[in-house]
């Protein structure tokens, strides 16, 4: 992978247009946060790349396990939006890598609400939105800065992967049988992306919900929605809807259909059934 292979194949105004290329870092949003300070020098759409990470991390405080052949990047983006707003980034990211990887891979890759796109049932990629409000206005914070990080399972050997985490782990590379070219994919990833997020940030996720709708997995199954808050965890049972236009997953409950902003979403096995929060 290398910062040159990837202009020739973006078709992008903005994203990708200055690439901050890397072998090694901690986490490249870590890195990217640190950039996206200094906006002159690193413009909405910059990208930072890395071939491995030594600190990958996940949502919830999870690492993000970061062994070569892996796709590691983080793109720096300054929407107009509130920080509400900025969880619709994740799914609107997710979107555009499961896009990817069913048009130009062919693989049966559905969005795992809030942040994943999984295969099969597997995960094939994560996405960790990060933001840094203005100060300014106190009455209306501002979205300074959003980092979107995208982690991908390209070329990555599910054996290099702790033991936990290798059966639910879908690499494209095993799954398609051939290593994928990582410069294409990520030059393809930010194509797809790039338009879904103008949408996003001048209308919301209205115009994109029912193509990104159906792609969204586990969609009228019974599912487990687990969701911590501090010294807490709630677990709610009930047939999941779908997304509604603020990103939220619903869930029907009874006779209620329940929007959720946050939270880990699994399927219910009908043998556990008892659990309703
Ligand atoms: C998750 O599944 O919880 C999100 C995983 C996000 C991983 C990516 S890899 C690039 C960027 N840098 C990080 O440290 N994390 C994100």
């Amino acid at each position: 992978m290398d910062s040159s292979g990837i202009p020739a194949h973006l078709c992008t105004r903005f994203l990708g247009r200055k690439i901050v290329y890397m072998h090694e870092t901690g986490s490249t949003n870590d890195e990217a946060k640190a950039l996206a300070r200094s906006s002159h020098l690193y413009p909405e759409g910059t990208v930072v790349l890395a071939e491995r990470q030594t600190k990958g991390r996940g949502r919830l405080d999870r690492s993000w396990h970061s062994p070569p052949g892996g796709i590691y990047m983080s793109v720096i983006l300054r929407p107009a939006i509130a920080p509400e707003e900025v969880p619709g980034l994740s799914l609107v990211a997710g979107y555009a890598v499961a896009l990817t990887l069913r048009k130009d891979l062919g693989l049966p890759a559905r969005i795992k609400w809030p942040n994943d796109v999984h295969i099969d049932g597997r995960k094939s990629a994560g996405i960790l939105s990060e933001m840094s409000v203005g100060t300014e206005h106190l009455d209306r914070p501002e979205v300074s800065y959003v980092v979107l990080g995208i982690g991908i399972n390209a070329n990555v050997n599910t054996k290099d992967l702790p033991a936990e985490i290798r059966e639910m782990t879908a690499s494209l590379k095993e799954e398609l049988g051939h290593e994928l070219d990582p410069n294409l994919l990520t030059a393809s990833v930010l194509n797809n992306l790039e338009p879904a997020y103008e949408d996003f940030a001048g209308k919301g996720l209205e115009r994109i919900l029912p193509e990104l709708s159906s792609l969204l997995a586990y969609v009228n199954e019974p599912v487990i929605l687990k969701s911590r808050t501090p010294g807490d965890l709630q677990k709610i049972t009930g047939i999941f809807l779908g997304v509604d236009k603020e990103g939220r997953a619903v869930i029907e409950v009874g006779n209620e259909k329940r929007p959720y902003s946050a939270g880990d979403l699994s399927l219910r096995r009908r043998d556990s059934e008892h659990q309703t929060t």
